[in-house]
């Protein structure tokens, strides 16, 4: 079994932070998405999309790659944000995946430490997130991605 995390990780890396994490405890590559063309995704037998929150919202052009080119795919979505409300931030990319004829094996977030604009002037929100135990979560999280995903074949 075969897993890809596809990640967009560009304020601090705190997403990529949590990728890393999961590669730990499953069987996964890392492909950042600029760089996705060089990766043939029907090679995977899961794709995860990792993401930072942006505005309420996962980046732009993820959001333009699942539309285009993820269906009929075994999948899961995780991300950082400042708040870690990611149930919130999650949920319109999780139906827009359904929408699209994939099975989505599970939904993750964490907070992720936030130095955008005035919140660097007190040193940033979720000061130290990701953290220990949100690497904690994140591995115990694929653990159960890839049981879910045994369960569907
Ligand atoms: C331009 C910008 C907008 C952000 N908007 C939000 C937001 O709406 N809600 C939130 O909780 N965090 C927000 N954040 C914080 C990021 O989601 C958080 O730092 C995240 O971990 C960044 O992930 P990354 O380091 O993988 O890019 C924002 C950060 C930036 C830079």
């Amino acid at each position: 079994m075969k897993i890809l995390l596809i990640v967009s990780s560009k304020h601090r890396q705190n997403t990529l932070k949590i990728a890393e994490a999961m590669s730990e405890a499953a069987p996964t590559v890392i492909a950042e998405l600029k760089d996705i063309q060089n990766y043939d995704i029907d090679k995977f037998d899961i794709l995860g999309f990792g993401s930072g929150i942006y505005a309420g919202k996962i980046n732009k052009n993820m959001t333009k790659f699942i539309k285009s080119s993820v269906h009929n795919k075994k999948v899961f979505l995780f991300t950082t944000s400042g708040t870690g409300n990611y149930e919130k931030y999650n949920a319109a990319t999780v139906k827009l995946l359904e929408s699209n004829n994939n099975t989505v094996l599970g939904n993750f977030g964490c907070k992720g430490l936030c130095k955008w604009f005035i919140f660097a002037l007190v040193g940033g929100i979720a000061k130290n997130h990701p953290d220990i135990d949100d690497f904690d979560a994140a591995q115990t999280f694929i653990e159960g991605v890839v049981e879910n995903y045994s369960k569907t074949i």
